[in-house]
């Protein structure tokens, strides 16, 4: 029999990997319990997808928090070799949240990453474990980069070796500043890569830039372009953070992201992994672009406000680089631009999106 473990199933990643993987493996099991109502609100909760993936005749969900060890330890040794594939997606994601409850951020990020590694190591230490990380692993460095200011965005200066390609991994993770959310990824990152090289086992690090699709509980705090598409199709009043809006973020969809994680799995690469994923150089956009493309797409015009503060830690342009995850798996591609990806949340959205006003 073979299983896949997919936790924060009831999320973007984690949803749109249990769709793709019910229909490769016998069983797929999720661990979801909506954490993602608690940190942004009963509108961000998790639970209709969770609700939707029920239905797939496959699917065990398991309402349980990542940090109880002792049942993340049972779960793991009720399934022992048959679990193929895990795959953490589960996280409390934002910057801003995190400073709220240090402690609950880290617990989850850094703790019950190490729940599942330590799991896997006792029962099923030859599975794939594939672990969503994050570009805030950099912290604020991408933003020494020398960048150039256009009538819609930043770029990279031309003349910048990473022009035309983005940033690789073999940026320092090192002495800047990263958000207490950005720091406690870090830590998981490094245990995922740890349990790779000093146990030996097949663990990928996936350094997601902006994730996103249908899927997505878009939230203000976390979520952006499901959350921008939802404020102007809805109604919704949006503040844009500084850097005049011209700030840059690659996107990729959801399943171009699965197709991703499933490439690593039917070969994963030893010694602990690290990619940098995401839109890259063909699917990037800033706020500003962002904004006009959700308005044409809804045919709404987008309440928003500016306030000169940008986030802290935020990037003013980031576009990962994927040249090292293509070489290593060359019929891997990103399918879905940004036009395509803005219609799909669009569409998928006014199924269940209320209008504010
Ligand atoms: N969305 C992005 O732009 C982005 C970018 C880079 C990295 N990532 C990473 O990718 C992963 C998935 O992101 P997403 O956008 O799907 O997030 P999401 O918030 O949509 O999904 C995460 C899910 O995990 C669940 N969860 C949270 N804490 C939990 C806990 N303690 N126990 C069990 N379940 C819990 C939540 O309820 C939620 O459904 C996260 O690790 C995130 O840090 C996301």
């Amino acid at each position: 029999m073979s299983v896949a473990l997919v936790t924060g199933s009831g999320g973007l990643v984690g949803g749109a990997c249990v769709r793709r993987f019910a229909e490769s493996f016998d069983t797929v099991v999720g661990i979801d319990n909506d954490m993602r109502a608690q940190f942004f609100g009963e509108e961000s909760s998790s639970r209709w997808l969770v609700e939707e993936l029920r239905s797939l005749p496959n699917y065990v969900h398991h309402d349980v928090d990542i940090r109880e060890r002792d049942t993340i330890a049972e779960l793991f040794s009720t399934y022992g070799t048959d679990l193929d594939l895990i795959v953490h997606a589960a996280a409390q994601p934002s910057h801003d949240w995190a400073a709220r409850e240090p402690f609950t951020d880290f617990d989850i990020n850094a703790v019950g990453t190490l729940n599942l590694l330590e799991a896997m190591r006792q029962h099923c230490a030859a599975a794939t474990f594939v672990f969503c990380s994050t570009n805030k692993v950099y912290g604020d460095r991408p933003n020494d980069l020398p960048l150039i200011e256009t009538d819609t965005r930043w770029t990279l200066d031309p003349g910048h070796p990473w022009a035309g390609h983005g940033i690789p991994e073999d940026m320092s993770i090192d002495q800047s500043t990263h958000s207490l959310f950005g720091a406690s990824k870090a830590a998981a990152d490094l245990l995922v890569q740890e349990y790779g090289r000093y146990f030996e086992m097949n663990t990928g690090v996936f350094r997601g830039g902006c994730l996103t699709g249908p899927g997505h509980s878009g939230a203000e705090l976390h979520g952006f372009l499901a959350y921008l598409m939802k404020a102007t199709t809805t109604g919704l009043r949006y503040t844009i953070f500084g850097y005049s809006g011209k700030q840059v973020r690659d996107n990729i969809h959801s399943s171009d992201l699965v197709s991703a994680f499933e490439h690593f799995h039917a070969a994963p690469k030893p010694g602990g992994a690290v990619y940098n994923i995401g839109g890259g150089v063909d699917a990037n956009v800033s706020m500003l672009e962002a904004i006009a493309l959700c308005e044409e797409i809804s045919g709404k015009t987008l309440a928003h406000t500016y306030d000169e503060v940008a986030r802290k830690g935020d990037h003013q342009w980031y576009v990962s680089d994927l040249r090292r995850f293509r070489a290593d798996y060359p019929d891997w591609a990103v399918i879905k631009d940004i036009r395509t990806t803005l219609v799909d949340i669009h569409d998928e959205g006014l199924k269940r999106w209320k209008t504010a006003n």
